[in-house]
């Protein structure tokens, strides 16, 4: 595991990202789904495992899961798991912010 830097600092981070809105992060060729809530970060995969739509074009709802924009599936952003159990589980990235920046594991 690697950890690479997204932003500079948190105050970068929390000046670009907007609070429960998800953004795409691309890194190293990889789409991920990047959503800021509560001040703390977490990142999956970007691709929906219900049928493959960008889960950044999605919305979080009000208990920080992110809904994909297709057909409504919610997803755990801290476990990736799709809470109807209907589809398989995301991907995630730990993220970790310190005095240096804020950082994702690949
Ligand atoms: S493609 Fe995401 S819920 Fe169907």
């Amino acid at each position: 595991m690697e950890w690479i830097k997204v932003f500079s600092s948190g105050e970068e981070a929390r000046k670009k990202l907007t609070e429960n809105k998800p953004q795409l992060l691309i890194i190293r060729g990889q789409a991920l789904c990047l959503v800021m809530r509560g001040g703390a970060f977490y990142a999956v995969e970007n691709k929906c495992s219900h049928n493959g739509e960008q889960l950044h074009k999605g919305v979080v709802n009000f208990l920080g899961e992110v809904v994909c924009p297709w057909h409504g599936y919610r997803f755990n952003m801290k476990t990736g798991r799709e809470v109807g159990e209907r589809s398989g589980d995301l991907v995630t990235f730990p993220m970790k912010e310190n005095d240096e920046g804020v950082f994702l594991a690949l």
